[in-house]
């Protein structure tokens, strides 16, 4: 069973300056709803119990949005806006099931990740990646699905163009289970064009075992200085843990560029 969610939310989201200027980027709204709440209503969905979030000094705005019950307690007093009091409701809710962590140092993925290894309770859990979010149909869901079916860890993945290769973490295909599902060989951090074993791209939802922690404690910096797991999970699947990727069917959104989340308002506004 996969119960637990971890979401990195300490990233600068210097791509969307200056609206991420004193706004954590995953408040921005996205056609009326914040970015978060796609990501949070997937994993709801999908029978995630719990939340941990990882934050920074800089991004406490996030936490406040949960905390902020003496406000929307005093303004229901006032008035009983029933949009206002269902939300309120959801946010309650939700709030229950985040813990946070703090990552006030920009040292990569991986770093993040394993400032939550106390927090784990169980085999395996999943990561969702906000600046990625996934429509018409749940992700993590049909990931939970594949996990369950094979007993082992996934990524969500999609073809790109050769010329993008660099944006990604890169992986190559041991074999074929089905049409959407491939035992991964090997996984490459943001690889150039001529060292690119594929056009398999990792897409920010994984589904990782607890035995990744071991390998983040003694990850050293790759490529840009900084930690990744793609540089762990490479790891793992060299002492022969089954990694599957799995194309999505979903429609993807890249919000992390100010041209993408300009265009995903538009998208979901169109859904
Ligand atoms: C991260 C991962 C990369 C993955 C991407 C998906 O990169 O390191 O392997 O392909 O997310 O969005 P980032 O977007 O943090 O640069």
């Amino acid at each position: 069973m996969i119960r637990q969610a971890i979401i990195p939310l300490a990233g600068l989201g210097t791509r969307l300056l200056p609206l991420t200027s004193v706004f954590p980027k995953e408040l921005l709204p996205i056609n009326g709803k914040p970015g978060l709440e796609y990501i949070l209503d997937e994993c709801i969905n999908a029978g995630i119990k719990e939340f941990i979030f990882i934050i920074s000094n800089k991004k406490k705005l996030i936490k406040k949005y949960f905390y902020n019950d003496k406000f929307y307690k005093s303004i229901i007093k006032k008035k009983k806006d029933t949009r206002v009091i269902k939300e309120y409701k959801k946010i309650l809710n939700l709030k229950k099931k985040i813990k946070f962590v703090y990552q006030n140092k920009p040292l990569g993925t991986g770093d993040a990740i394993l400032k939550t290894k106390k927090h784990i309770t169980g085999s395996h859990f999943l990561i969702l990646f906000p600046d990625d979010l996934i429509m018409n149909k749940n992700c993590s869901k049909d990931m939970i699905l594949v996990h369950k079916k094979f007993n082992c860890s996934v990524m969500a993945s999609i073809k790109v163009q050769k010329k993008n290769v660099s944006r990604w973490g890169i992986y190559s295909i041991k074999k074929k289970i089905n049409k959407n599902n491939f035992i991964i060989k090997d996984v490459v951090e943001k690889p150039k064009q001529k060292d690119a074993p594929s056009t398999n791209a990792v897409i920010g939802r994984y589904i990782l075992p607890k035995e990744i922690f071991a390998k983040l404690e003694k990850q050293n910096k790759g490529i840009g200085g900084e930690i990744h797991i793609t540089d762990s999970i490479r790891k793992l699947i060299k002492e022969n843990h089954i990694f599957i990727g799995h194309n999505f069917a979903g429609k993807y959104l890249d919000c992390g560029s100010m041209n993408g989340y300009i265009k995903s308002s538009l998208e979901i506004s169109k859904l």
